[in-house]
């Protein structure tokens, strides 16, 4: 197929898309493409996503996914398929959204060289190659594109542009049409094409560039975030030696034009925020990049989880508790609010850290069986809640959010609530006789002085 053509059938929604990689990333951007009109194939290397799928099952939380797959598959307008080739055979233009994580502190692009080895074995001609996983500056021009054109050359066989996501899983479905886009490429008609394929899709900004800015914007908006958040955590620790209060801190200071102070919490996880940092300072070429800043931002939120096993302990012995004897729930195994995804969650180091002390650990997530060794409790009955000691709120999921936290009046003794989510109002729990304890507020110290 000539460019023109292909232009053509992507501004008309007859391109076919096949989307490489269902995750939480693929499976949005597949159906929302086949929501607009475009008819779209979905490969997976994990036959039991595909499995799933064809079950209109969804194989993780999302607002809206589970009628969004019905609604494409009985449309005919996405269908789940475990032949690669078939899907590509049929296809004008192939989205790739596999994992890029990091092995310690590495960039493993194992996922994306296999999905562009097996993508190099099919007949790309005619077709566009869009690659949306985050990856290392570099990725797109000297790893991917010479792979996938091994017999072919980009800008006249085939074209291809590099189009970061920046969904938040919980909300992807909406985001993936409202956020701007980048699209990023090495050769002009490759960026008409994509920009003509997201301008279907996206109800947003969409701006294009060259490959390299494009991986760089991907990577310093997380950088940010993780930055600013270890700011706000470094500040919360700040706020306890001064035994003032965050939330208030937070508060006020925020009132000032040009501030924007992030909150404190038990630390970041998610497939993003804990591992594009690394991706940033490790582009393909091999070279190391150093920036103390976003390195030991890293490092600040990587320690809140065991600050949050300090405060826990900090409380239990000036409360008298044994902490081999104690009993501590934790509200919260996803890593963030709303989300059933548990990668680099906080709550595993809180888990594994209070377990080394010998407490005995619950959980209690209704959106993830997930449990990192603790033991899991089905709901939040009284007669449940009565063995515990602490309460650790380690996530702000909606449903944790309309707890009356008179429910915890029954623990054992003194409640401690350790609230690192801000869930609760610190002034209502203590009114209730509760020790109320979270990032940046020690009210167990408040109340002892
Ligand atoms: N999850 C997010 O919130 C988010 C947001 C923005 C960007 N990203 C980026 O998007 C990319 C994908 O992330 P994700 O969260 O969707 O990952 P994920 O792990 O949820 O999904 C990746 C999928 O790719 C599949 N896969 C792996 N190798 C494959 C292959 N060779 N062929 C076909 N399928 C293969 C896996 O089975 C899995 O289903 C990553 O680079 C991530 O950093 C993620």
């Amino acid at each position: 197929m000539s460019y023109e053509e292909l232009l053509e059938k992507i501004q008309n929604f007859h391109a076919k898309i096949c989307v490489v990689g269902l995750g939480q990333v693929g499976l949005p951007t597949a159906l929302i493409y086949a929501k607009q009109g475009y008819k779209v194939y979905g490969y997976d290397i994990n036959d039991s996503t595909i499995n799933l799928l064809s079950q209109k099952k969804s194989p993780f939380e999302e607002e809206g996914i589970v009628k969004l797959i019905s609604e494409t598959i009985e449309n005919n307008q996405f269908e789940p398929n475990t032949s690669l080739m078939e899907c590509v055979e049929k296809s004008d233009v192939i989205i790739v959204c596999v994992a890029t994580p990091i092995i310690d502190i590495t960039p493993n692009l194992s996922f994306l060289k296999s999905a562009s080895i097996s993508l190099s074995e099919l007949n790309l001609k005619g077709k566009l190659v869009i690659i949306e996983s985050s990856i290392p500056p570099g990725t797109f021009k000297d790893f991917v594109i010479p792979i996938i054109s091994k017999n072919i050359s980009l800008g006249n066989d085939f074209w291809a542009a590099y189009a970061p996501e920046r969904l938040s899983p919980s909300l992807a479905l909406s985001e993936i049409q409202e956020t701007p886009r980048i699209i990023g490429h090495e050769d002009e008609k490759s960026g008409i094409l994509a920009k003509s394929l997201y301008q279907n899709m996206v109800h947003s900004e969409i701006f294009v560039t060259n490959s390299k800015v494009a991986e760089l914007s991907k990577l310093v908006e997380n950088s940010y975030r993780d930055v600013n958040i270890a700011f706000a955590n470094e500040i919360s620790l700040i706020c306890e030696k001064y035994q003032i209060d965050f939330a208030e801190l937070f508060k006020i200071c925020n009132s000032h034009p040009r501030v924007n102070l992030h909150m404190a919490g038990p630390g970041v996880g998610g497939p993003c925020l804990p591992k594009d940092p690394y991706l940033l300072l490790n582009p393909t070429n091999g070279e190391k990049i150093e920036s103390k800043l976003i390195t030991e931002s890293r490092k600040i939120n990587d320690l809140m989880p065991l600050h949050i096993s300090k405060l826990v302990t900090n409380a239990l012995e000036s409360q008298g508790k044994s902490l081999k004897n104690s009993t501590i729930l934790i509200l919260g195994v996803a890593y963030k609010g709303n989300v059933s995804d548990t990668r680099f969650s906080p709550s595993k180091e809180i888990i594994h850290d209070l377990q080394q002390k010998q407490c005995s650990v619950f959980v209690f997530d209704p959106l993830t069986d997930e449990t990192f060794g603790a033991e899991k409790i089905s709901n939040l009955d009284d007669e449940i809640i009565k063995k515990f000691d602490v309460l650790i709120i380690a996530v702000d999921h909606e449903e944790f959010r309309k707890i009356d936290p008179t429910t915890f009046q029954s623990m054992i003794k003194k409640p401690i609530i350790v609230d690192t989510k801000r869930i609760f109002d610190s002034k209502h729990i203590e009114s209730l006789d509760m020790i109320y304890i979270s990032v940046g507020y020690d009210g167990n110290s408040n109340l002892s002085n």
